[in-house]
């Protein structure tokens, strides 16, 4: 059963020991995803898989058939707004979140995929009140965050952009400061 990758229908490599990532970056030509450790530590890697964020160096391409799996690359051709980026990538340039921009694709998938779990209710580490939904404080995105390193530091623009991001897709939910 074929892959679908950023709405593309493409067959599994022919060897299972392909990672998603290789295949993206090596077969597909999709070199956004970016490879930094390649052992699940720096989420460098991140995609999306049917809305969730995985580990792509971790994730043999043959686990995905029959699957929607969403790179850098879709996100922007997906922009709803027709502006040519998704909102998310508009927010990290607004706010200065990169300096490199290696870990920056990672950095914005996972973002992305927050914001999906907030509104899935879904708790973290840091969720005080297992009851009464999640409050998006800027400790809550830090610690959704923790998986995505940035060697440069732009970790405050990437928090701010990402905050600014939930306070536009939550807009119920006035603790984020944006
Ligand atoms: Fe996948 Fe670092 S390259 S987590
Ligand atoms: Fe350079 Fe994050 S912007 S590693």
């Amino acid at each position: 059963m074929p892959i679908t990758i950023n709405g593309r229908a493409v067959d599994p490599p022919a060897d299972p020991r392909v990672s998603l990532l290789d295949f993206c970056r090596e077969q597909l030509g999709l070199t956004g995803s970016k490879k930094g450790c390649n052992q699940g530590a720096c989420g460098a890697c991140t995609m999306l898989v049917d809305g969730e964020r995985i580990l792509s160096c971790l994730s043999l391409a043959v686990q995905y058939d029959g699957r929607q799996v969403t790179t850098i690359e879709g996100l922007a051709a997906n922009d709803e707004q027709g502006g040519g980026l998704h909102p998310l990538q508009r927010g990290f340039i607004e706010h200065d979140g990169f300096q490199c921009g290696y870990c920056t694709p990672g950095q914005i998938c996972s973002g992305v995929a927050l914001v999906a779990e907030l509104k899935r209710g879904l708790p973290s580490h840091v969720t005080a009140d297992l009851t009464g939904g999640v409050t998006p404080s800027r400790e809550e995105i830090q610690e959704r965050m923790s998986g995505n390193l940035c060697r440069c530091g732009a970790y405050n623009g990437i928090v701010e952009a990402i905050s600014e991001y939930v306070a536009a897709e939550l807009p119920d939910r006035q603790e984020v400061a944006a």
